[in-house]
């Protein structure tokens, strides 16, 4: 949701703006811009459009200077169009800011600021940024951006350049995210580590509202009381070329081909001879009442599998919510239950929100997320990484397999904690937890000649309905989003049984179903249902680690290997990734910037 970057150094500003921007547009591909600064004024130049539409505008006519910031946008305030677009100047065209995050008090701030004489050039809460620091300049930047932060309420990101201010630039963040990269005579602002990658290794993060002074020779951070703190430094491990394809047609085939070793990461220390490890978390699962988990999207979808596990093996009660509901349902949450917040991004402000809600509420809060050091991670009591790595194509696949992995684990210890699971199938579930990425290695390989068949013969469909029972219907419920969000093909998740309250009212002749059968307990029953559509003349797509017992009733079958009954969602998930990815790219869809679209949503 927006992405933001900042260099000021020895070298010209833009191509390294440019190319910090490449690695941030899964935050947002609506438009982009950037400002450098020449030490006499600030240039902005920006462009509707895909990053290289900003290339092309600056392609010849680069602005010169060593200092600037740059944005690539996702609209929230204002549709996507260059005035729209970020960098915004001030008035006078002294100041230009880059923005991550939404100011919620714009318009209150707009009438304020239209009533000293100020006009404004686009629809965006970002401009009165710009306004508010020309109308506080006062020579001094410390002030003026104090000034500024505590007239505007909501989150934000922000980097910002003033025409008096040779080679030096200013960032603060709050609820959103902001690293800042230190190198040799030359520094770095980004939205995430990846960014500016290449150039360095030592960050510091910034703490909510602090300001940070950013020249060529140091870094300086101030805190809210304008008091210089220290940064600690963290060294990333991450690698260098974690944001490059890797010879992959796309981001999302690579990481698809990724979650084995991604897998691996997340579970190969946490399962100990002495049982599962969570890091240093410290939990009792005799001591929980009653589990929530809250997340959006994919998060939820593997928070689904996840109350699957944790009820059958835990046998704690387990409730699902998506974020953006329960942080405004007035949920029954006390000192007894634990809430998991789940996010890839540690950043969505749903999660964020419902994490705060529960920690209101006196629950304790397990974040399972990806991204180190995010917000949601540094807000959580306690914090489960899932080792994925750097995800960068929007639809998620590393990102949701590692989040089931996490979940198993997190199921397992409190089952263990709880004495509700038999030794031996602790011990059957964590031997196959464990063989789990050598499997879906193998088994990556082995389905995608199927999922790019499938995909060549089921590509035209209009609609695709995934149905499954149990933990098979979480799996569909995924399934369908990873088709919709890529392909733009309408497609629905039912639990199966419930197909038959309505909606097999729209199958007709060559609907196409993709029916889920992976959990043995009800595969008979999700087979009753997919005879149902079938009847009605649906094409059916079986999924399932039984060929023999479903096949009569499929047209199509994709096998699943045989493991944990209990793991089956992470197999079903690369098979559907794959499906979805092949059909998508035959429809030309753009696989890994689908439409509306952006990776982390840090707005409601
Ligand atoms: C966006 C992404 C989804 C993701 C969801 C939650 O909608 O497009 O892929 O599942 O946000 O993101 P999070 O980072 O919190 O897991």
């Amino acid at each position: 949701m927006c992405g933001i970057v900042g260099y000021t150094g020895k070298r010209p500003a833009a191509p390294i703006l440019i190319d910090g921007l490449g690695r941030l547009e899964y935050r947002g591909y609506d438009s982009s811009g950037i400002a450098v600064s020449d030490g006499k004024k600030v240039n902005v130049i920006k462009a509707k459009g895909r990053l290289f539409e900003l290339e092309k505008r600056i392609s010849g006519a680069s602005p010169e200077g060593f200092c600037g910031i740059g944005h690539t946008r996702w609209a929230t305030h204002g549709k996507p169009s260059d005035e729209n677009s970020h960098p915004h100047y001030s008035r006078d065209k002294s100041f230009a800011v880059v923005h991550n995050g939404i100011i919620e008090n714009y318009l209150d701030l707009r009438e304020f600021l239209t009533e000293r004489g100020f006009t404004f050039r686009s629809e965006t809460d970002t401009e009165i940024v710009a306004m508010l620091l020309e109308y506080y300049y006062n020579g001094n930047m410390l002030e003026t951006i104090i000034k500024m932060r505590n007239k505007i309420k909501g989150s934000y990101a922000l980097g910002i350049l003033h025409e008096n201010e040779n080679g030096v630039f200013y960032a603060m963040r709050k609820d959103s995210p902001l690293v800042i990269g230190l190198g040799e005579n030359e520094n770095f602002i980004a939205s995430d580590i990846p960014a500016v990658l290449p150039y360095t290794r030592r960050f510091i993060i910034p703490d909510e509202q602090e300001v940070a002074v950013i020249s060529p020779d140091g870094v300086t951070v101030y805190n809210r009381n304008r008091e210089q703190v220290n940064k600690q430094i963290t060294v990333s491990d991450l690698s260098a070329d974690a944001a490059e394809k890797d010879g992959f047609a796309h981001f999302m085939l690579k990481e698809i081909y990724e979650q084995p070793g991604a897998i691996k990461k997340t579970v190969h220390d946490r399962i100990t001879p002495d049982g599962i490890k969570l890091d240093r978390i410290k939990l009792d699962g005799k001591k929980i009442r009653k589990i929530f988990i809250a997340a959006c999207g994919s998060a939820y979808h593997a928070g689904a599998v996840g109350k699957y596990f944790i009820e059958k093996y835990a046998r704690i009660e387990t409730e699902i919510d998506l974020a953006s509901e329960f942080r405004y349902r007035d949920p029954i949450v006390g000192d007894d239950c634990l809430t998991v917040i789940i996010s890839q991004s540690g950043e969505t402000a749903d999660s964020l929100a419902a994490l705060r809600e529960a920690k209101r509420l006196k629950s304790r809060v397990l974040a399972i997320v990806n991204v180190v050091d995010s917000i949601i991670a540094r807000e959580a009591d306690d914090v489960l990484y899932t080792r994925a790595g750097p995800e960068i194509a929007v639809a998620t696949t590393k990102g949701y397999t590692t989040q089931l992995a996490a979940l198993y684990l997190l199921g397992l210890k409190l089952a263990r904690d709880r004495e509700t699971i038999p030794q031996s199938e602790y011990d059957g579930i964590t031997s196959a937890v464990e063989k789990l990425p050598e499997l879906l290695s193998a088994f990556i390989d082995e389905v995608n000649p199927a999922a790019q068949y499938l995909a060549g013969k089921y590509y035209p469909a209009n609609d695709a309905y995934f149905i499954g029972r149990g933990a098979d219907w979480s799996a569909a419920l995924e399934g369908a989003l990873k088709l919709k969000e890529i392909s733009y093909i309408h497609a629905e998740a039912y639990a199966a049984g419930e197909l038959k309250h309505g909606t097999i009212s729209l199958i007709e002749k060559n609907s196409l179903v993709i029916g889920i059968a992976a959990d043995p307990a009800l595969r008979e029953k999700t087979l009753s249902n997919i005879k149902e559509v079938r009847s009605r003349g649906a094409a059916v797509i079986g999924v399932t680690d039984s060929p023999d017992a479903i096949k009569a009733e499929c047209d199509e079958l994709m096998v699943l290997p045989a493991t944990h009954p209990a793991l089956t969602p992470v197999f079903t998930a690369a098979a559907l990734q794959l499906f979805a990815y092949y059909v998508a790219a035959a429809r030309g869809g753009d696989i890994d910037k689908p439409r509306n679209l952006a990776k982390s949503v840090t707005v409601e």
